[in-house]
Order: C-alpha cells, then structure tokens, then sequence
C-alpha cells in the first residue's frame, strides 16, 4: 500500500472554524467547501462541521452544480447548498428537485428566467459584481435590474452578495470601494422594498480584517483550512493547517563528491552524502519550482531536496545521517520543533496556499486523523 498520504486533522479544521467563529461572533456561516474543500475532501469536512451542533454552519458553498449534487446525494447535511458558478437553464430541474441555490450573474439569466414558467418557488442568490470582474451583475445598473426580476413571483431571491477582489491586501482602498458600491445596490433595493434574503459578502481576507463586510453571513474558504489567504492580512484569527503531507524513505544510497542527482543534473553532492529519495512527485503535487528549494523533516530534523522534481519521486541531501527505509518523511506539517507549511511552498513558487491544497492531486490518499 502506497505509503504516502495526506492527513488531515479534522480537529484544526474544527479549531480554525471555531476561531472565525468567534470573531464573527453570532453572524451564521457559509464554508466553503468547493474543488474538494481545497483539496481536503468535501464530504469528510461537511461531515467534521455538522458535528458542531448549534454552531455549525448555516450553508455551504460549491462552485458547481455537480459539488452541490454529490453533497446532497451524500445526504452528509441538510444545510442550504449555494452554487457560486452562472445558472444554466437545463439545471433549473436539478436545483429544484435537489434543494441546491443557484447564483444569478447576469442580464442574459434575469431576462430568461422572466419568462420561465415555474410550477414551484424557485430560491436563488444574486451576485452583484462591484469590481471583482469575474462573474455578477455589473453593480452601476444591478437594483433596476433585480427590481424588474422581482416581477416573476415565482423566483424568490433569498440572497444578495457580492466578492471581494483585494480584502487579502493591506491596502483596502478598493476593498472599501466595493463594499461602498454593494451597500447603494443594497439600500436601493431596500428602498424600493423588494425582498432580498440574506446579505453576505466577506470571504476569508475581509472576514479577517473588515468587520464592516460581514452583513447577514459570512463565506469562509482558506481560513478553515488553516491559511491566510496571504502575506498581508492580519492575524487577527489564529488559525492551524488542517493538510500534512506525509512520505517515507524508499531508498537511501551513500554518493561520492561530484554525483549529479536527477534530471537535468541540477544538483551535485557536495561531499560524500547519504541521498534518500521519496515516493512523492509533482503528479501528486509537488511542484517542479520546488527544485532545489523545498525541505522535508525526518526525525526532527530539516532537510534539503536535491535534483529536479520528478513525476513520481523526490530526492533529499541527509548528509552523514543515517535513516531506515520506511522512515517517516515530513513534506507538509510539523514535528517536535520543525514545521513546514504551505506558506513557504507559496514564497518559492510566488502562488497562493488555495492553489498548493487544492494541486495535491487525487492520487494522494487522504487520511482523517
Ligand atoms: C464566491 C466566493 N465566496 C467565498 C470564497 C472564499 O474565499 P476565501 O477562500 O478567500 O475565504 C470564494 C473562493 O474563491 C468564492 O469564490
């Protein structure tokens, strides 16, 4: 059995979750759990969270359609199950038959679904697009547009949001912008009293640094699993990784001074050294621009790799110690006094840690711990 795996410590998921709890005090939640839940394992988290009881999520939030089915089928929870991706009209069917929210997003959706005749309430949330420029209905024309919507009485709108493009960024200026935009669509609205549900719009860098932006419900992704969605929010939540990964020696070879190690030789032992490789490579998400700089931990101790990344190995510099084969090898995760996190991964390769969670591949076994 393959020896390398990702564990994931469903119980600093609860810790991190907790902790956003807490700092947004009574406002409900909406985890995240799309892509997997970044890689985590949709079914396994949702499972771990309706553990908590009364303070357990009020929805969680997939970007397609096909996330929101297999969490239904799974029947793992009862929540509201909001679909982030544009409506698509041969889905209407599925999203009634299955209690799933839709998003709308656009002109073209609110023009179609005037004319589609329901025989059941049709619940959706409405994406207003305030400067993100991705999906939602531009903000400038949003309130008249929703207004004329609110002609079919058969589609309920039970939520209104919109996504922050830089709340992970120090400076909040545009932040602080978008949410000005979203307040006016909001207050025309109100003003023009047509019912718009729940309001939410804060994913994991504003829930962290702008309180202003929390409204009815709060959209909590990278933070449950233990990250920051970058260098320059505060820690104002503290938060663990919830993804180890782990490896074992599958070899150990002593090389003279001068041996080139992998393809390319880009790396040659410098004295005599004992090499150790792991079963571990960038098909299962080790990135190749982590040659030569990533570490991993044995018996407490750090180590370098060496030579390029390969699909299915890696190799390691140990130096004159001496390890077993089967040893545990830390990539991901922390022992007694050395830990290495995604962060580091994301500072080498100039990314995000959703994008190194979410890369480790499905060939890794997740194990629940
Ligand atoms: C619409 C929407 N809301 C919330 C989130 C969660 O964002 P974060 O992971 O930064 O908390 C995402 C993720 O990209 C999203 O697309």
């Amino acid at each position: 059995m393959r020896l390398t795996r990702a564990e994931i410590s469903l119980s600093n998921l609860k810790y991190n979750y907790l902790n956003i709890r807490k700092k947004v005090s009574k406002k409900p939640i909406l985890a995240v759990v799309k892509a997997d839940a970044y890689g985590h394992g949709m079914i396994n988290v949702v499972a771990a969270l309706e553990k908590l009881d009364d303070k357990k999520p009020s929805y969680y939030g997939v970007a397609l359609l096909e996330e929101a089915l297999e969490l239904r089928k799974s029947k793992t929870t009862k929540c509201p199950i909001l679909v982030f991706a544009p409506l698509k009209f041969d889905e209407i069917e599925d999203y009634i038959n299955n209690k799933i929210t839709p998003t709308l997003t656009s002109q073209y959706e609110i023009n179609k679904l005037l004319k589609y005749e329901f025989k059941k309430k049709f619940k959706v949330h409405i994406n207003i697009d305030t400067g993100m420029g991705r999906v939602g209905i531009p903000f400038q024309n949003a309130a008249n547009l929703i207004a004329e919507l609110s002609k079919n009485r058969m589609v309920q709108i039970s939520g209104l949001y919109t996504h922050f493009a830089t709340s992970d960024e120090k400076d909040k200026k545009f932040a602080n912008i978008q949410l000005v935009r979203f307040n006016n669509v909001v207050n025309s609205l109100k003003e023009k009293k047509i019912e718009i549900g729940i309001i939410h719009s804060a994913n994991s860098g504003a829930i962290i640094d702008i309180p202003e932006s929390y409204f009815d419900m709060v959209r909590a992704g990278i933070s449950l699993y233990g990250y920051y969605p970058s260098n320059e929010t505060s820690e104002s939540i503290k938060l663990k990784p919830v993804m180890s990964l782990i490896s074992e020696v599958a070899t150990v070879k002593t090389f003279p001074k001068g041996t080139p190690i992998s393809y390319g030789r880009r790396y040659k032992t410098k004295n005599e050294t004992n090499i150790i490789s792991a079963p571990i490579g960038y098909a299962d998400g080790i990135r190749r621009g982590l040659t030569n700089k990533m570490f991993c931990i044995i018996g407490n101790k750090k180590y370098p790799q060496v030579g390029t990344v390969t699909m299915d190995r890696i190799m390691f510099d140990i130096g004159k110690s001496t390890v077993k084969v089967g040893e545990k090898v830390i990539i991901l995760g922390k022992s007694k006094n050395e830990i290495i996190t995604a962060t580091e991964w994301c500072n080498i390769l100039k990314t995000i840690p959703y994008e190194i969670t979410c890369g480790i591949s499905k060939r890794v076994p997740r194990k629940y711990i």
